[in-house]
């Protein structure tokens, strides 16, 4: 194990200035097509002027442009019907179904995530990003609010850019060429046949025999395809241990790890309202759902588009 546990601490006020240093977050570029608002200054924009069910090819390449600029771009009030929310999500790339949920009938790329007053846990209540544990991850998410409470279950984001740069280079150093193995067990253990169902929601997860046992290797830092920069790629949902390392030497080095992610300071949060539509880069951010609407009904409408071998 790389022994980097004493260098990782909170990044100090300058280290953190120094790393937004590097951010387009604050000063968006001029678009003609979309208008940009930061909704913080870590992480998030959103986005006006435009509608996603019949965007042409010159405001995609802006939204694709912002999307590698501020990682979580926010659309309120689009309202798009399934099958172009599916168009919208290709045009970022393949969309694929999700095999651990039932897909929304006619829509075999979309999951429509319910949950119901009487639930008690939610879908991603915690930090994570989605499906790590696929040998070639989710690239993006692309999400939209059907129904949901009037205050309660917003999504928070953490730029994992700013987590990675502001990691004390001795870390940075140990964890080069290191890689951690996600595995489907660690995530949706309570979900698998063989073990039941521990963590009900009103959309049934269920993981498949011949994923319960799938794992994947991917380098703690892995660098971003189309902006090169390093991001921090652990996640507390799926990462279960640093190869060649069991889960019990791993496990101090991989919760302050998942700690530094999520740092506030690297976050934004975002409220949905009916026809929200979100769209967010698994490659370099972390999200979390936060499941404080008890009582209430709230119906997302979720498509994945793949991702690359992470490298
Ligand atoms: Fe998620």
């Amino acid at each position: 194990m790389p022994d980097v546990l004493p260098q990782l601490r909170h990044p100090t006020a300058y280290e953190m200035q120094r790393a937004l240093l590097h951010a387009p977050q604050l000063s968006p570029r001029d678009y003609r097509h979309i208008t940009v608002a930061p909704v913080s200054g870590a992480i998030g924009a959103e986005v006006t002027g435009i509608a996603l069910g019949a965007i042409d090819d010159a405001a995609m390449g802006e939204v694709v442009t912002a999307l590698a600029d501020h990682l979580v771009l926010v659309f309120p009030g689009q309202t798009l019907a399934p099958a172009d929310q599916v168009a919208f999500a290709r045009r970022l790339g393949p969309v694929n179904p999700w095999p651990y949920a039932r897909p929304m009938a006619g829509y075999p790329e979309l999951t429509e995530l319910v949950s119901g007053p009487a639930d008690i846990h939610n879908f991603g209540g915690g930090w994570h990003t989605d499906s790590s544990t696929f040998p070639r991850p989710p690239a993006y998410t692309v999400l939209q609010c059907i129904e949901g409470p009037d205050a309660g279950g917003d999504t928070s984001f953490a730029n994992q850019y700013l987590a990675w740069d502001t990691l004390h280079e001795t870390v940075c150093r140990g964890l080069e060429g290191r890689r951690l193995i996600h595995a489907t067990a660690k995530g949706f253990g309570d979900h698998s046949r063989s073990t039941g169902s521990g963590h009900v929601t009103t959309t049934p997860v269920v993981v498949p025999p011949e994923h319960e046992g799938l794992e994947s290797r991917h380098p703690v830092g892995r660098t971003h395809p189309l902006t090169g920069r390093r991001a921090l790629y652990v996640n507390a949902g799926f990462a279960a241990r640093f190869e060649g390392h069991s889960v019990e030497e791993s496990q101090p080095l991989l919760d302050a790890l998942a700690a530094h992610g999520g740092i506030p300071e690297f976050t934004c949060r975002v409220r949905w309202r009916p026809g929200t539509l979100v769209v967010w880069d698994n490659r370099c951010c972390l999200h979390y759902a936060h499941n404080d609407y008890r009582g209430q009904r709230r119906v997302m409408r979720r498509a994945v588009v793949e991702g690359e071998v992470p490298v």
